[in-house]
């Protein structure tokens, strides 16, 4: 178990492309912390910063409190899978997993132990013998893993080690990998750009976008509490609404949100949206998660709502569940309700927002308005 540190770390790669910025963040002994972002955020390149397999242009990292700069991968005791880890084909699984500690130079029967532990571990006893092409692609991954967990290292780092496996398989495999976590108790970063799996595993999640940490928090912090319009929009599946209008007041009653080119209209608790309030006339982005839109009808009766009528589009039924896509003036929205009762297509329908599950974005910056 080791304890981790970066501090503002920038890399350019070939002297002009700037991979990453102003990256800090500590990872606590035996934490399992990931790293997700859109394909080209930086994911890759921290963690090959991290193993070593990459230098730092700017900044510092220390592992247990040492600075890793002149430490050579090799003696930094971490291990690192990747998405298509390659596997040595005219060895067998055995001998696969074997290889690093034979390189330093364990003898037969710690070989034999370590391998079989892990082989035990990963459910891979049975195929010992087999060579690599004889092996499902989770059955190849799961050997992999057990080639990085033999060397019992202080660090495990993975980047995207599911990402070919098909979406069954990959939620088994992430299930067993939280398993394994729990039981190794090992620090472990897991890189991945699927949002699910960061939510799925992580005690922490570390977003990034663009080279830069956007948010680091608990899946259920970046949930609810999103620090800008990219998390609110990434976190979440389908992802948040985001409904361009602006904020208006004072005439006939209190402050309110009125929808771009719509006849949505939300007025605005003082109490609640106060931050929100306080940029009367100003345009802003609101936020509100499909789940947090429905029919009048299925609203819990001490929820505070606004109803207003939207144009149903289309409707996609997905068994317990559907998918309303609804229009307020040209702008999409997406609701997602029980689906008993289905509204029919190319009408108006009554939806009711739920007014404790409204968000504010600056629309320049696209900061969240409230804090806390
Ligand atoms: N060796 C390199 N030389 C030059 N540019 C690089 C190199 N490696 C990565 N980059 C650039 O740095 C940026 C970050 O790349 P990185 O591989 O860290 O992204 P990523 O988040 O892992 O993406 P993906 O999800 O596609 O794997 C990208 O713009 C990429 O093109
Ligand atoms: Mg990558």
């Amino acid at each position: 178990m080791a304890h981790i540190r970066l501090e503002n770390i920038r890399k350019v790669y070939d002297r002009q492309v700037e991979a990453v910025r102003d990256i800090a963040f500590e990872v606590e002994r035996g934490e399992f912390v990931v790293l997700v972002g859109p394909s080209g955020c930086g994911k890759s390149t921290v963690l090959r910063i991290i193993a070593g397999l990459e230098s730092i242009t700017e900044g510092a990292l220390y592992i247990d409190g040492r600075a890793m700069e002149r430490v050579p991968p090799r003696d930094r005791d971490v291990a690192m899978v990747f998405q298509n880890q390659v596997l040595y084909p005219h060895m067998s699984v055995f001998d696969n997993m074997a290889f690093g500690l034979k390189l330093r130079g364990y003898g037969k029967e710690a070989m034999q132990r370590r391998v079989r532990e892990a082989a035990e571990l990963l459910g891979v006893e049975a195929i010992l013998d087999r060579k690599p092409e004889q092996l499902s692609g989770g059955q190849r991954q799961r050997v992999a893993v057990g080639r990085a967990i033999v060397r019992k290292p202080r660090i495990f780092l993975f980047d995207e080690p599911l990402a070919s496996l098909d979406a069954g398989l990959r939620g088994k495999m992430r299930a067993e990998l939280s398993k394994l976590h729990a039981r190794l108790g090992t620090t472990m970063i897991y890189v991945t750009h699927d949002q699910i799996e960061a939510m799925t595993m992580g005690d922490r999640i570390v977003v990034l976008d663009k080279g830069r940490i956007q948010q680091i928090d608990t899946p259920g912090a970046l949930y609810r509490r999103p620090a800008n319009r990219f998390v609110a929009g990434f976190i979440g599946n389908p992802p948040m609404n985001f409904i361009e209008g602006r904020l208006v007041g004072g005439t006939g009653g209190g402050p309110a949100f009125e929808a771009k080119g719509g006849t949505l209209r939300i007025p605005l608790a003082e109490s609640r949206h106060a931050p929100a309030a306080s940029r009367i006339g100003q345009a802003v982005t609101l936020g509100i998660r499909p789940e947090d839109i429905r029919p009048p009808t299925d609203t819990p009766p001490e929820s505070p709502v606004c109803e207003a009528d939207f144009l149903l589009d289309a409707v996609e039924y997905m068994g317990r569940e559907a998918l309303l896509r609804v229009r307020t003036g040209a702008q999409d929205v997406r609701v997602r309700i029980a689906a008993q009762a289905l509204p029919p297509a190319n009408h108006t329908v009554r939806l009711a927002l739920d007014l404790n599950a409204l968000y504010f974005f600056d629309r320049r910056t696209g900061a969240r308005l409230h804090p806390g």
